[in-house]
């Protein structure tokens, strides 16, 4: 499968691949979970105000955290990234999703600190990633 080019900016890439519930990799219209995760994030970031700013969003088949579903991965130059899982494809995660990723969009090196972080998202992290080039400091 080729890579296909993005900006490198921050940004949301979500996996278009993640099955719709438990027992079904569908819903009734034959629609993924991954994607209609995809689609609420694209409406709720287009209804965003200018002050908010544009929101990166990208879609990409499988993060290898299948189990995890829905997943989505956040990534900046730079900066930490990190992969989250066990959403629901619903308005509700996209929320909370777009409001921990507008934080760390703001951050220094990508980590926000917990007092930041929307309730949708906690118990949701499954990694954290070192950008390239650098790694976190040892205690
Ligand atoms: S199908 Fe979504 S992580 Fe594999």
């Amino acid at each position: 499968m080729p890579m296909q080019s993005v900006e490198r900016e921050a940004s949301i890439v979500v996996c278009s691949t993640c099955r719709h519930d438990a027992d079904n990799r569908e819903n009734e219209k034959g629609e993924r979970g991954g994607e209609l995760l995809y689609r609420e994030l694209e409406a709720l970031a287009g209804q965003a105000e200018d002050s908010s700013g544009r929101v990166s969003l990208q879609r990409m088949p499988c993060l290898f955290a299948c189990s995890r579903f829905c997943t989505i991965h956040l990534r900046a130059p730079g900066k930490i990234g990190y992969v989250l899982g066990n959403f629901t494809p619903d308005r509700e995660s996209a929320e909370a999703i777009l409001a921990f990723f507008r934080a760390y969009r703001e951050s220094e090196e990508g980590i926000v600190p917990f007092r930041g972080w929307p309730e949708g998202v906690k118990g949701h992290f499954i990694a954290r990633m070192p950008p390239e080039g650098y790694v976190l400091e040892s205690g």
